[in-house]
């Protein structure tokens, strides 16, 4: 039987429990997920983490799961899913308002790739609010963000925010 593979992009930066919980329900239906982090090539310094530390965030977060691996992609989504041949797009959608813009997505990537198909997930209730913008925000700020992400990652925004390596 051909491999189910989904590919679930986003800007992970950083990864948090929500995007966790998400990954981690695309394998009731996906044989291997691939956390795909996005990005434009003349952007690789912009965010609080570089794509290489996001990488390294997401693969620590997930090395207990052979099934989900870590990537990066520049240019359009649809084409980088026909490179790892796969079929299903996984995202997570949190409220209404983010409905809209997802929708737009999807429809516009099925204009682009008819064959790929958008799934949509709702996370866990407690990550319903959670996104990694707000993360950032409230680290930088000094506020406690341990109940959004996993410990490492906890870890490198501490370092982050104290001034550490960029
Ligand atoms: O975490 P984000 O910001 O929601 O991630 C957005 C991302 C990277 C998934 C999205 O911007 C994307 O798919 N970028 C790739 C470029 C592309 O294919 N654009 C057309 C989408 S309709």
């Amino acid at each position: 039987m051909t491999e189910r593979i989904a590919i679930c992009p986003g800007s992970f930066d950083p990864v948090t429990l929500g995007h966790e919980d998400i990954v981690r329900r695309s394998l009731a239906f996906a044989d291997r997920v691939v956390v795909a982090v996005g990005h434009r090539a003349t952007q690789q310094k912009q965010g609080l983490f570089s794509i290489a530390e996001r990488r390294e965030m997401i693969d620590a977060v997930f090395a207990d799961e052979p099934r989900i691996e870590s990537a990066d992609f520049t240019g359009l989504l649809v084409d980088f899913a026909r490179t790892r041949n796969a079929r299903l797009l996984v995202k997570g959608v949190r409220a209404v308002s983010d409905f809209e813009y997802e929708f737009g997505m999807a429809l516009m990537n099925r204009e682009l790739a008819d064959d790929l198909e958008t799934v949509f997930l709702m996370p866990d209730v407690q990550h319903s609010f959670l996104s990694a913008s707000l993360v950032r925000e409230v680290a930088s700020l000094g506020g406690d963000v341990s109940q959004f992400v996993s410990p490492l990652v906890l870890e490198r925004l501490r370092e982050r925010n104290s001034g550490g390596a960029s």
